[in-house]
């Protein structure tokens, strides 16, 4: 089942995996070919999202259904493209037009809510509620709809559906494949941007909403928040084509003393604008005065919770990044979620802002892993940039953010190690590293030397003077690095033909329980350690309490 969702929903980037979990034949031929057709660009996937969203309404629909007449009576408004229900709080159908002015045709339809308590605000949103009008007649013809899941399994599920894999690798595929965004998944998250957009184009008509960050990157989960930022900068682009004639023309425009001023007052007025005629968006805070100023919400109608900030070129630039290295071999999309999931058992990552290593940190590591195999496994960025061509070219606050954006210019790595032996070497590599001397630089593919005293460092790809995991602290990285080493140790140590026969979690499954609770031979490895990792364990420890929390750092 694994393998056969994965097929049918995100086509090309994950049939590969797809037909490593089976036995080949003639059909995975075929879908071998398919991969090798062109992979989309991340501009491409993006614009085609975005203006497929601008087509899509969600309807809650009444509890009893029959899919086949909702559908057609949604017909006479024009030609649904695609379709699916999901549960949130009551049955919810996303409906895709072929054409945006289907969407007015059935706006033109719906009437206001004669609320009797409550005042409405006027605003007409591509939300609509439908009932029955007589919902007792004819239940005989509604049969329950097909309801596409919007979260992932459980992680003990997972370990059960672990224990049937045949190698590690493809415990990794399966989790891969339980975790991913899905096709319906990531339409919902594009819609909410869309519908963020609406309002935003009240003020600002020129403006786009666009998700960011790991909606985008191909490192998304099912429940990650939706990352999404108001963007300007089609408009202006649009502006500088126009200069023609005898005059130089501008706007007059409200000037302020900085563009974070600017960002903020922006932010403000639509989070306002959210928090009171924004259908579902519920809890707002406005966060203004972070580094990079931002409104959270929760949107209830698709059930995500929001980040919404001001067009942030860098922040974009590294979705594309992560979307090309992801896309690019199916091994990396299968060790960064194996390896999210295994941080987040051990408490070595939260959602809550922290001392913590964030997922993006985590990422960065596992993507400069990768560069640093034999053959590398991905290029560095320097590489990616030598290939980028004119229209690559982005330079952003001064610094050089150009990489090849066409997928096909970069070589196929020859590098053939499976997953099994990835994964346990990313502990090894991770659990002798020299923190304390060396640094992170995915840009060259190279250790080097640190050039402050943070713990953890990780050169930013793009603004090279700073560190994108300057929020994790000693004690952190120490219980990082003892997990790491643990890791190691049960993949190389287990028995694993034994604990199969046995029905005890081997493999991947091993290391998704905290280490306490499974791991028994846990005292005759202590003997074995040095002082240093003994109080790494330790502090890992005091660390799980969370009063020993420091004080939360932001994005
Ligand atoms: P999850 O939400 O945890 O699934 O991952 P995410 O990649 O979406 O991370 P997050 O929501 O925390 O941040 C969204 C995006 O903001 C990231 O993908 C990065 O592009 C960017 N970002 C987050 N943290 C940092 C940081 O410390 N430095 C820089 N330069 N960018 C960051
Ligand atoms: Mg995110």
């Amino acid at each position: 089942r694994a393998g056969g969702r994965a097929l049918r929903l995100l086509p090309g980037r994950l049939r590969a995996p797809a037909a490593r979990l089976g036995s080949r034949g003639a059909a995975e031929a075929q879908e071998d070919a398919e991969v090798n057709t062109r992979k989309k660009t991340f501009t491409e996937v993006q614009t085609e999202r975005l203006e497929q969203a601008e087509r899509t309404v969600l309807i809650k629909c009444p509890s009893r259904l029959n899919e086949k007449k909702l559908l057609q009576y949604l017909s006479s408004h024009g030609k649904i493209n695609s379709h699916f229900f999901f549960e949130n709080r009551g049955i919810h159908a996303l409906i895709e037009f072929s054409e945006k002015s289907s969407v007015a045709s059935l706006q033109d339809v719906v009437g206001i809510p004669k609320a009797v308590e409550h005042h409405v605000v006027p605003f007409k949103s591509r939300l609509f509620t439908f009932t029955l009008k007589n919902p007792v007649a004819k239940t005989a013809e509604e049969t329950p709809v097909h309801l596409s899941p919007q979260s992932h399994i459980p992680v003990n599920e997972l370990i059960q559906k672990l224990h049937k894999a045949d190698s590690i690798s493809s415990q990794m595929y399966i989790l891969l494949n339980e975790y991913q965004l899905t096709e319906e998944n990531i339409k919902l998250r594009f819609l909410a941007c869309s519908l963020v957009q609406d309002f935003a184009r009240a003020y600002f008509p020129d403006s786009t909403v666009k998700p960011f960050g790991s909606s985008v990157n191909t490192f998304g989960k099912l429940g990650c928040d939706v990352d999404m930022f108001l963007d300007f900068r089609d408009a202006q682009e649009h502006a500088a084509k126009m200069k023609k004639g005898p005059f130089e023309m501008e706007y007059q425009m409200k000037r302020l003393p900085s563009e974070r001023l600017a960002t903020q007052k922006i932010l403000s007025v639509i989070g306002d604008c959210l928090d009171n005629f924004g259908p579902g968006c519920v809890s707002i805070q406005k966060i203004l005065n972070a580094r990079c100023p931002l409104v959270k919400f929760a949107h209830q109608p698709t059930g995500f919770q929001c980040d919404l900030s001001v067009s942030n070129s860098i922040a974009i630039r590294s979705s594309e990044l992560l979307y090309i290295y992801g896309t690019l071999d199916p091994r990396v999309r299968a060790l960064v979620f194996s390896l999210r999931c295994w941080a987040r058992v051990h408490g070595l990552t939260n959602s809550i802002p922290g001392t913590w290593i964030t997922n993006f940190s985590l990422t960065m590591m596992v993507m400069f892993f990768l560069q640093k195999r034999s053959p590398p496994i991905i290029p560095t960025l320097d590489q990616l940039k030598e290939l980028a061509d004119e229209k690559d070219k982005h330079i952003i606050g001064g610094y050089d953010c150009s990489f090849v954006s066409d997928l096909s210019k970069i070589n196929p790595t020859k590098n053939t190690e499976t997953l099994d032996e990835l994964l346990c070497d990313f502990f090894e590599y991770f659990g002798n590293f020299d923190f304390r001397k060396n640094s992170l630089n995915l840009r060259r593919g190279k250790e080097v030397n640190k050039p402050e005293s943070s713990p953890l460092y990780i050169w930013n790809p793009f603004e090279q003077d700073l560190n994108i995991s300057k929020n994790v602290n000693q004690p952190q990285l120490e219980k990082f690095v003892a997990m790491a080493r643990e890791s190691a140790w049960i993949l190389q140590k287990e028995d694993r033909t034994q604990r199969m026969i046995n029905k005890e979690p081997w493999g991947l499954a091993a290391l998704l329980i905290p280490f306490g609770k499974s791991n028994t031979n846990k005292m005759r490895r202590t003997k074995g350690m040095g002082s240093e990792t003994i109080r790494s364990l330790l502090d890992s420890l005091k660390l799980s309490n969370a009063s020993n929390l420091q004080k939360a750092v932001g994005k």
